[in-house]
């Protein structure tokens, strides 16, 4: 598929990109500020409408889809989601207001967000701040993500959205989520290699274009960003 913001614009942002990712699996994707993830994950939801080529979910061009249904299916979460002022329950059932409290304890308890809500004095009914500015950016991801698998996308995408969250909580709200969402397809876009490394395909995005894909294991044995990134962040890659 091909993109570019405007017509009068010179290059493309997303250029000659295609890849195809199994229902239920977790896609990581790694790439540089302003190298394109952001763009090509919105495409998805069709934010944005590509200039050509397809996009395909469960092989119905995704032109042919209704737009609602297409953006009940394709759940994101943002680095920066908002929470607005009334109750956290208010707040997880934004998106399923018929949504009961066992899956309100199942999506926190995933989102490792079952500590702040018993943190609270009046746990889900406990009022918070317009933006949550009683909270901090950790709680307010750790909640976002919560509200995006209340509603049970087929699709999850998580544009840097677990960066304000320690890397062990990290790694506990991935693990929860192939464990308790495993028909779900997960895209995971984020600047740290550790939260990509169990994906089941990793994407390396350069200036619009993949410029190489494959598991961890194979990633590391190239030359290239994805090393570089790794050995920077402080892995270790052994030499054979
Ligand atoms: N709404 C927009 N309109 C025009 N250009 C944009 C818009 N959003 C992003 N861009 C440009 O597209 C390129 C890719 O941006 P983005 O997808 O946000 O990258 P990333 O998420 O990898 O940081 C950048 O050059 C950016 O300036
Ligand atoms: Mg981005």
């Amino acid at each position: 598929m091909i993109f570019r913001y405007s017509e009068e614009a010179k290059e493309n942002v997303i250029n000659d990109v295609s890849f195809k990712i199994p229902s239920g699996s977790t896609v990581g994707i790694i790439g540089a500020t302003g190298s394109g993830k952001s763009t090509l994950v919105q495409l998805i939801p069709r934010l944005y409408n590509i200039n050509s080529g397809e996009i395909l979910i469960d092989n119905i061009n995704i032109e042919n889809i209704d737009i609602e249904l297409l953006r009940e299916e394709v759940g994101m979460v943002l680095q920066k989601n908002t929470l607005f002022s009334g109750t956290i329950r208010e707040n997880l059932k934004w998106g399923n207001k018929s949504a009961t409290d066992e899956e309100l304890d199942l999506v926190c308890n995933i989102a490792q967000a079952t500590e702040i809500i018993n943190k609270m004095p009046n746990g889900y009914d406990e009022y918070i701040e317009q933006g949550g500015a009683n909270l901090s950016g950790g709680q307010k991801q750790r909640l976002c993500i919560a509200r995006a698998l209340l509603k049970k996308p087929k699709i999850l995408i998580f544009d840097d959205s677990t960066s304000a969250v320690d890397t062990k909580t990290d790694e506990l709200i991935r693990r929860g989520l192939k464990t308790y969402m495993p028909e779900t397809t997960k895209i995971i876009i984020a600047q740290r290699i550790l939260s990509v490394q169990n994906a089941d395909i990793i994407l390396v995005i350069e200036k619009g274009e993949v410029v190489a894909s494959g598991n961890h294991e194979t990633l590391v044995k190239q030359e290239g960003l994805y090393r570089d990134l790794y050995l920077t962040q402080g892995g270790v890659v052994d030499e054979e």
